[in-house]
């Protein structure tokens, strides 16, 4: 793994963006393996910024996203679609057609599963973003998530229905399960990107570097891939 300690967030959002700007100038037809939660917001900033300046373009891109909430679709404003729409999709020239991410609202979430995993393995990801629970898992594969596994139907923890409580007017509203891509899929990303930042990631980003390898710890399997880039701030980076 190679490691960036930025100075504080703003800066990890402005490294975290230049990575997946570079990737896009080399190959404007990439695939980009998104993520949703308060990290990446920043990164999706600076990279619309970079839209902005005419440095990139987004018109050929394909986009396929980690996870989604059961039950949630673009009605919702807490659904990870809107959200990529609002931060990114609709602020760039990104053809929505080319963006993919599972169908929360699906009749058959276990078909939608399937479905989303075919769709995954032929969008191999150019690169993969990945931000980091508390609890280290990763799109939303917790603890003892098996590493071979595919995409699939979670029940949320209640140390993540907690933490992302914060997003949602009370507890109860977050939903208790999520379709979430696989550590298999997540794996077969040429190069994977993690952010994290602040106090309550530094035991997560401890045990995903030094701990040892163990579905207990989802985010410890990146040590098994070949080409990680952790971009961190000092608060997640005190416990290295
Ligand atoms: C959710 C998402 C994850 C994300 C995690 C951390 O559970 N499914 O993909 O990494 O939250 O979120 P945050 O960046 O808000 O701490």
């Amino acid at each position: 793994m190679k490691i960036i300690i930025t100075e504080d967030y703003d800066e990890l959002s402005i490294k975290g963006a230049e990575i997946i700007a570079e990737v896009i100038k080399n190959n404007p037809r990439a695939v980009l393996g998104l993520a949703t939660g308060s990290t990446p917001i920043g990164a999706y900033k600076n990279l619309v910024k970079t839209y902005g300046l005419g440095n990139i373009t987004f018109k050929e891109i394909e986009t396929v996203n980690l996870d989604e909430y059961a039950g949630l679709g673009e009605e919702s404003e807490h659904s990870y679609v809107s959200f990529m729409r609002e931060n990114l999709f609709d602020k760039v020239d990104i053809d929505l057609k080319n963006t993919h991410l599972p169908n929360g609202k699906a009749e058959n979430l276990n078909e939608e599963c399937e479905r989303y995993s075919r769709l995954v393995f032929s969008h191999t990801q150019d690169i993969q973003l990945l931000g980091l629970g508390s609890n280290g898992h990763i799109g939303f594969n917790e603890p003892f998530t098996p590493f071979n596994s595919l995409t699939h139907v979670v029940n949320l923890t209640e140390n993540t229905i907690k933490d992302n409580s914060r997003l949602f007017e009370k507890e109860e509203d977050v939903p208790r399960q999520a379709i979430t891509m696989g550590i298999r899929e997540i794996m077969q990303a040429k190069k994977i990107l993690v952010l994290a930042s602040g106090k309550n990631k530094a035991k997560a980003v401890y045990s995903m570097v030094k701990g040892e390898v163990s579905e207990e710890c989802p985010a410890s399997v990146l040590q098994r891939h070949s080409d990680v880039m952790l971009v961190i701030d000092r608060e997640a980076a005190s416990l290295l």
